[in-house]
């Protein structure tokens, strides 16, 4: 019997993450089962601070909402932890502590929503005897064991939308128009959009690209009367034989990504500017893609997500991921999320450990962009 539960989010803010708090603590309340929020993921774990949530207060008036009403921390592996003493840098595990917190507060279940990283740390915290269901968030679409992530479609309708803004200025001033999208390792996003977008191009993470392919594409568009193109760049693209653009490297401490990805789509604009003496343009949509309101479909799978979540708790399903597995809601264990990355706080990201999830080449969406002619720059 479960009483008492506390959820955390953790990693990027995603749209969606209050959708998912919303719809577990509604179906721990429609199950007398309390519902309590740390604040700010992991950390708020390890410092102990925690909000009662409850759908007529707290937890009310959300679904709509951006962000997340409990924080969310994106440099909290409390299993190799940054902190100062006496003024050096070390690195702690500091989850025995989080382990008695919750033990102290008599939390039966954790929920832990967060991607790759949290849900790395989701399984570590299992093995030290703590009840955990995780619930699969990014914007990047890259966790593993699921077909999608809650914030996802939200970032690939704002990308959809800079994609037709992008087409009516691109055509009118005869431009090379490249959009850099996010996605980290992943080139979910900038597929995808690339195809609601009705992109000429897309390069992604998992092909790397020659730069000429795409210069062929936009002379083909030339030759048959068209004086732009719309090109489609993941933040984690790289050229054949080239190296990711990186805007800067940075400390958030150890096993989680310090690697600030960004730059690629303005290499790729320069690139083919100079290639095709077109004018050429990038905007990089950056963070548009994480804030503000969800789409309906986001809304409806984050309370799916959540609901579920609560479910296997109440089943006693600990240990286990909520996943989308051939378009229904069911569970996998943490440890096949985790994969081979087995060791107790060894790092996420990109790492030959991590098991993401990156786009394979039989994907639907692969063929339908080669179908319908988008070069992938391969
Ligand atoms: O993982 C989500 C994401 O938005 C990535 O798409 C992006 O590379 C990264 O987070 C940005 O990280 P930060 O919020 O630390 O700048």
């Amino acid at each position: 019997m479960i009483k008492k539960v506390a959820i955390l989010a953790n990693g990027g803010d995603v749209s969606g993450f209050n959708a998912v708090i919303r719809a577990i603590v509604k179906t721990a309340e429609q199950n007398n089962v309390e519902c309590y929020g740390f604040i700010e993921g992991y950390r708020g774990l390890l410092n102990n601070e925690y909000v009662k949530l409850d759908s007529y207060n707290t937890a009310s008036g959300i679904l709509h909402k951006g962000g997340s009403i409990i924080g969310s921390s994106t440099n909290s592996n409390v299993f190799n932890y940054k902190v100062e003493e006496n003024g050096q840098v070390v690195y702690k595990d500091l989850s025995d502590k989080c382990v008695q917190n919750i033990k102290d507060d008599g939390f039966d279940c954790l929920f832990t929503l967060g991607g790759d990283g949290t849900q790395k740390s989701a399984r570590d915290f299992s093995l030290k005897g703590i009840n955990v269901i995780g619930v699969p968030k990014t914007i990047d679409n890259d966790v593993a064991c699921t077909e999608i992530t809650f914030g996802y479609n939200t970032a690939v309708s704002v990308a959809t939308d800079a994609l037709d803004r992008l087409h009516t200025t691109g055509e009118t001033h005869h431009r090379i128009m490249v959009l850099e999208v996010m996605g980290r390792y992943a080139g979910w996003i900038a597929l995808e959009s690339a195809i609601s977008g009705g992109a000429d191009i897309a390069l992604i993470p998992e092909i790397p690209y020659d730069i000429n392919k795409a210069v062929e594409k936009i002379n083909e568009r030339i030759a048959k009367g068209k004086s732009f193109s719309i090109v489609v760049v993941a933040e984690g693209a790289a050229p054949k034989d080239g190296i990711l653009a990186i805007e800067n490297t940075r400390d958030n401490g150890k096993g989680v990504d310090n690697t600030k990805l960004g730059g690629a789509g303005q290499r790729v604009a320069k690139e083919l500017e100079a290639l095709t003496g077109l004018e050429s343009r990038n905007t990089t949509l950056g963070y548009m893609q994480r804030g503000g309101t969800p789409t309906a479909f986001d809304r409806v799978l984050s309370t799916k997500y959540g609901a579920k979540a609560m479910e296997l708790a109440l089943e006693g399903k600990f240990g286990t991921l909520a996943v989308i597995k051939n378009g229904k809601l069911d569970s996998v264990s943490l440890e096949d999320v985790v994969g081979n990355n087995k060791v107790i706080g060894a790092v996420s990201g990109n790492t030959a450990e991590s098991n993401i999830r990156k786009v394979t080449m039989d994907h639907d969406l692969v063929k339908t962009a080669r179908d319908i002619g988008i070069c992938l720059g391969d």
